[in-house]
């Protein structure tokens, strides 16, 4: 079975984690979710994941004693769901393709570093797009700019506000996760490469 560790940032609701791990309870994604990773003890994500049962940690060195973690834990796949910070290099090297994120727009516009939260949305309405929604892509060392493995489009409507936008885009976000995921476990072993 694969073994999925899902690392959430210090602010995140943790959506798209709880997506990840009830398809993967529901048995629609043939992988276990083995480990949820933080970087602060008082992230809402981890106290939602102990409350789902999961294995939840806090790594105060997170860059120093990430890979270490992964590597312990015989990780296959991360997906990154809220992490808003680089990936150390060392763990971007030994998890080439085998590391995703989910960003709520269409890359390779409206995203990089400070591209995050309502400010995408902001930007996409200003730019006068009609057409948003979110990218699963593998995660290298530069922000937003790995390889697309799935993309799930939505209209952005004449009156949205950036909060309405955000919140069609959330919805369609869990489901690009599950069906990249379940993409990666269709190719896999990328660790062949
Ligand atoms: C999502 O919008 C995702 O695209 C971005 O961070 C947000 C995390 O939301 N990377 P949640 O914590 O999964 O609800």
């Amino acid at each position: 079975m694969t073994k999925i560790a899902i690392i959430v940032g210090s602010k995140g609701r943790g959506s798209n984690m709880r997506a990840i791990i009830k398809a993967c309870q529901a048995g629609e994604l043939e992988a276990a979710v083995a480990l949820v990773i933080g970087p602060s003890r008082d992230a809402p994500a981890l106290q939602v994941a102990r409350e789902m049962g999961m294995h939840a940690v806090v790594l105060d060195q997170f860059d120093a004693q990430l890979l270490g973690t992964l590597v312990e834990h015989k990780i296959d796949l991360i997906c990154l769901a809220g992490y808003m910070r680089l990936i150390p290099e060392d763990v971007v090297e030994t998890f080439h393709y085998r590391m995703l994120n989910i960003h709520p727009a269409l890359l390779p516009k409206f995203g990089g570093k400070g591209m995050w939260g309502m400010k995408v949305h902001e930007a996409v309405i200003a730019a006068g797009e009609l057409i948003s929604g979110c990218t699963v892509h593998f995660v290298s060392d530069r922000y937003d700019e790995g390889a697309t493995l799935l993309q799930k489009t939505c209209h952005v409507l004449p009156h949205d506000t950036p909060e309405m936008l955000a919140g069609r885009v959330l919805s369609l976000e869990h489901r690009c996760y599950i069906d990249a995921i379940k993409l990666w476990l269709e190719r896999n072993p990328y660790t062949d490469r």
